[in-house]
């Protein structure tokens, strides 16, 4: 039976960033899903879902629910993976990985979110990009920055699609997080990376969230294929 409550899906659930998200539309009333391959931390009101974002059948399976169970408004693709590696000794199976579940799995989530929200009459989707899409990265598997700087086109095309069915689909490009993915590095390679950005420090998941919540909001409707920086000043697109 349909829930009139509102509905979120948010892939990546389990992560940081994922769980920071859910807490959030959690504590406006939303019934939020929380898709993660990986067990997810018990939070009240969660509805969680173990599935993997490269199985195109579950991800359009767990659209078809959040649209029949409540009135879906947004869909987050927050899921994604990361490596440190030598860039020459970057191995083809990574590579492979890598784009499956950064670039194919936000395929398969717009492609899906796009689906249900166009036939309910509109909504929003964020993907959670990278200023690795925009500049590269050294020390990291090539094929993240190619991911992201896919999701971030992944974002336009969508953004065009959508918009004929009333809806918007943006991204943010966040640069290092403090906690979260950032643990791979070191503590010495983290104060240098935070040295380094204009505020002095990495980001905060929070500072992420804020933004994916606006753009996620149905309030907002004139900003659309945006891929918004959330970078401290590090990375300045004109
Ligand atoms: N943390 C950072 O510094 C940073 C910076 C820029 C962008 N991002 C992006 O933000 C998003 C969230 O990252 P985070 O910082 O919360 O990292 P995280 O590692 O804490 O969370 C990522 C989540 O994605 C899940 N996941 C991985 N593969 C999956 C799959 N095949 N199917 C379903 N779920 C899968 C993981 O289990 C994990 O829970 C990612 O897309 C990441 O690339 C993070």
């Amino acid at each position: 039976m349909s829930d009139q409550r509102r509905g979120a899906v948010i892939t990546g659930a389990a992560g940081d960033l994922g769980r920071d998200l859910a807490e959030s539309f959690l504590r406006d009333g939303y019934v939020v899903f929380g898709a993660d391959v990986m067990p997810q931390p018990p939070i009240e009101g969660l509805v969680a879902v173990t599935l993997d974002v490269t199985d195109r059948a579950a991800v359009f399976a767990l659209a078809a629910r959040a649209a029949a169970e409540t009135r879906l408004e947004c869909w987050i693709n927050a899921a994604g993976i990361f490596l440190t590696v030598p860039v020459p000794a970057a191995s083809e199976a990574d590579w492979q990985r890598i784009i499956a579940v950064n670039l194919t799995g936000v395929f398969h989530g717009c492609a899906a979110a796009l689906d249900v929200l166009s036939r309910a009459g509109g909504g929003r989707i964020v993907n959670i990009g990278s200023v690795s899409g925009q500049i590269g990265g050294v020390g990291v598997h090539p094929a993240y920055g190619a991911s992201k700087a896919g999701v971030h086109s992944l974002t336009k095309t969508y953004a065009l699609e959508g918009a004929r069915h009333g809806v918007l689909c943006n991204a943010v490009a966040p640069s290092l997080l403090d906690g979260s993915m950032s643990r791979i590095f070191s503590v010495a390679q983290r104060e240098r990376l935070a040295r380094t950005n204009p505020l002095g420090r990495m980001g905060r998941v929070g500072e992420v969230t804020r933004v994916v919540r606006f753009l996620a909001d149905l309030g907002q409707t004139f900003v659309n294929g945006a891929v918004v920086p959330v970078n401290g000043g590090s990375y300045m697109p004109s």
